[in-house]
C-alpha cells in the first residue's frame, strides 16, 4: 500500500463506493472510492476500511458528477412551470450533480442583486449544486468585467435571437462591447434576429407547427454564428455558442476551435423533423429548432470529430396548458434535465458515443470550458461528486418519472438502455433507486478564478 494510501486510511471515512467500474483519469477500472469531507480522499482497494456509509456499486459504474450547463428553472416569475426545488429534483433524479440556471426570468438575472437574489432562494431548497448566469444586456454592459465574477455566477449569457423572456442583443455595436466588457467565456445563443423579424410572417397569425424549422431556418442560426464569431475574435473573447443546431454551423465552427466551444443538446441528437412535429405537435417546439435527419447527422458527426465540447439539456419547461396553445402563440421549450444522462447512455448502448465520450462532453467539458473548480473528475481532493449509472438496465421513460412541475417529457414512452441508479452531491447521496433522498444540500459551484482566499 502507498504511503498516501495507508494515509487517506488511518481515518475513517464518511462513505466508501465499492465494487464498481470506476471512471478514473487512469481509465475505468474495478475499484473503490473514499469520501471525507465532501472531497475525494482515496481511490484504491478500501474493503478494510472503516466508514460512517458504504455504497456497493457492484455491477454500477461510477463516473465524475454530469454537470447540466443549460437549465431554465423560471424561478423567480414563472414558479408556475419550475421552480429551483423541482427543477433541482429532476436533476438529481437523472443522475445530474451540479447545474447552471439561464438569466430569462423575471426579473432578468442582470445585477449583483438579482443574482445573489437566486442563491438565496437555493439555498436549503436545491437537491444539486448550482450557479447562475448573469444576463449580458445593453443595460448592465458596462459592468459585466465584475458581474461575471459575482460568487455563485458561471458567467454571461447573451441571446442574439428573441426567445423566451426579453433578453435580447441583436446588434453588432452591443455585442461588441459586451464581449469587450470581461474575460470569462461567455455562453451565446446564437440566432439571427433581424432574421426571424424578417421571416415571421411564414407563421405569424397561425401555421402548422412543422413550420417552426423554416421560420427559424438554417440560415437564421448560421448568419448569427458568424456575426458571433467574427466579433469574439476581433474581442478576442472566449465564447461558448449554445445550442448549435445545423450541420453549416459545425463545419463553419471546426475552424474556429482555438476560441470558440461549441454546445449541442439531446433533443437535438435525438429527434428529427419532420416526424416529431408530427408525433409530438408544440411539444416539439424548442429554440433554435430540432431541424431534418441530415442536420442530425452532422450533429453527430461533430461529436465524433470533438468539434463539440458539451452537452446541455437547455431544460426550458412549459405547462400542457401553455404549449396546448395554436402555433405559433405556444411558447418554446421542452424541459430535458432529467432525461440528459438517460438518454445519451442509450446512445452508447446503441454505438453512437463511448463512455469516455459521455465523460467529455458532461463532466469534464463542463469544467474545462468554465473553469470550475473541483469538479467534472475522479481524481483526489476533487468534489465527491459522482453520477452512479447501470449501463445495462432497460428502462422506459414515462411522464409519471418526471418531477418537473411541467409533468411530460417529449421522450414519453421511450425504451432506453442506461439508467441513473444513484446521484452524490459532495458525498451526499441525494437520489438512490429513483427515490430523493435527505434534506437539499445543493451550494453555490465555485470557479477558479474566484476562489475565496
Ligand atoms: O426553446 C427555448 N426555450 N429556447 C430558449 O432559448 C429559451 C427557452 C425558454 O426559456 O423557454
Amino acid at each position: 500500500m502507498s504511503q498516501a494510501m495507508s494515509q487517506a486510511m488511518s481515518q475513517p471515512f464518511d462513505l466508501v463506493i465499492t465494487g464498481g467500474q470506476v471512471f478514473t483519469p487512469m481509465g475505468l477500472l474495478e475499484t473503490d472510492v473514499g469520501v471525507r469531507g465532501g472531497r475525494i480522499a482515496a481511490i484504491g482497494a478500501l474493503a478494510g476500511a472503516s466508514a460512517a456509509e458504504r455504497m456497493a456499486a457492484d455491477g454500477l459504474t461510477v463516473l465524475p458528477g454530469v454537470i447540466d450547463t443549460q437549465v431554465h428553472f423560471r424561478e423567480p416569475g414563472a414558479e408556475h412551470k419550475e421552480d429551483l426545488a423541482t427543477g433541482t429534483a429532476a436533476a438529481a433524479l437523472g443522475g445530474v450533480t451540479a447545474i447552471f440556471e439561464m438569466p430569462n426570468t423575471k426579473p432578468l438575472t442582470l445585477t449583483e442583486a438579482d443574482l445573489e437574489e437566486k442563491l438565496r432562494r437555493a439555498a436549503g431548497r436545491a437537491h444539486v449544486d448550482h450557479a447562475f448566469f448573469m444576463g449580458g444586456s445593453a443595460a448592465n454592459a458596462d459592468r459585466l468585467r465584475q458581474l461575471e465574477r459575482v460568487p455563485g455566477c458561471c458567467g454571461v449569457k447573451v441571446f442574439m435571437g428573441s426567445s423566451t423572456g426579453d433578453l435580447l442583443v441583436e446588434d453588432d455595436a452591443t455585442l461588441a462591447t459586451i464581449l469587450a466588457n470581461g474575460v470569462r467565456r461567455m455562453a451565446v445563443h446564437a440566432e439571427d434576429e433581424a432574421r426571424l423579424k424578417e421571416r415571421r410572417h411564414l407563421v405569424d397569425g397561425g401555421a402548422p407547427v412543422t413550420m417552426h424549422p423554416e421560420w427559424r431556418d438554417a440560415e437564421t442560426a448560421l448568419l448569427a454564428t458568424k456575426r458571433l464569431v467574427g466579433l469574439a475574435r476581433k474581442a478576442r473573447r472566449k465564447v461558448h455558442v449554445l445550442h448549435i443546431t445545423t450541420a453549416e454551423e459545425m463545419a463553419f465552427l471546426a475552424r474556429h476551435k482555438d476560441l470558440i466551444t461549441v454546445e449541442t443538446t439531446p433533443q437535438h441528437l435525438t429527434l428529427a423533423a419532420p416526424e416529431c412535429y408530427e408525433r409530438l405537435g408544440t411539444y416539439a417546439q424548442m429554440n433554435p429548432p430540432i431541424r431534418s435527419e441530415r442536420h442530425r447527422e452532422g450533429l453527430w458527426r461533430a461529436i465524433a470529430d470533438g468539434v463539440v465540447d458539451v452537452l446541455g439539456s437547455d431544460h426550458a419547461p412549459h405547462t400542457r396548458a401553455e404549449k396546448d396553445k395554436p402555433y405559433p402563440e405556444s411558447p418554446s421549450g421542452m424541459p430535458g434535465v432529467q432525461t440528459l444522462v438517460p438518454l445519451m447512455l442509450d446512445h452508447i448502448a446503441a454505438g453512437r458515443l463511448t463512455l469516455a465520450r459521455f465523460v467529455d462532453l458532461m463532466c469534464s467539458g463542463p469544467q474545462r470550458i468554465y473553469d470550475i473548480a473541483g469538479k467534472g473528475r475522479i481524481a483526489l481532493g476533487y468534489d465527491a461528486d459522482f453520477t452512479i449509472v447501470d449501463l445495462k438496465a432497460r428502462r422506459r421513460i414515462e411522464n409519471s418519472w418526471i418531477a418537473s412541475k411541467c409533468g411530460w417529457t417529449p421522450f414519453d414512452g421511450m425504451t432506453v438502455t442506461g439508467w441513473p441508479i444513484a446521484t452524490i452531491v459532495r458525498g451526499h447521496t441525494v437520489m438512490r433507486d429513483d427515490t430523493l433522498l435527505g434534506t437539499p444540500v445543493g451550494q453555490p459551484v465555485r470557479f477558479a478564478d474566484c476562489l475565496p482566499a
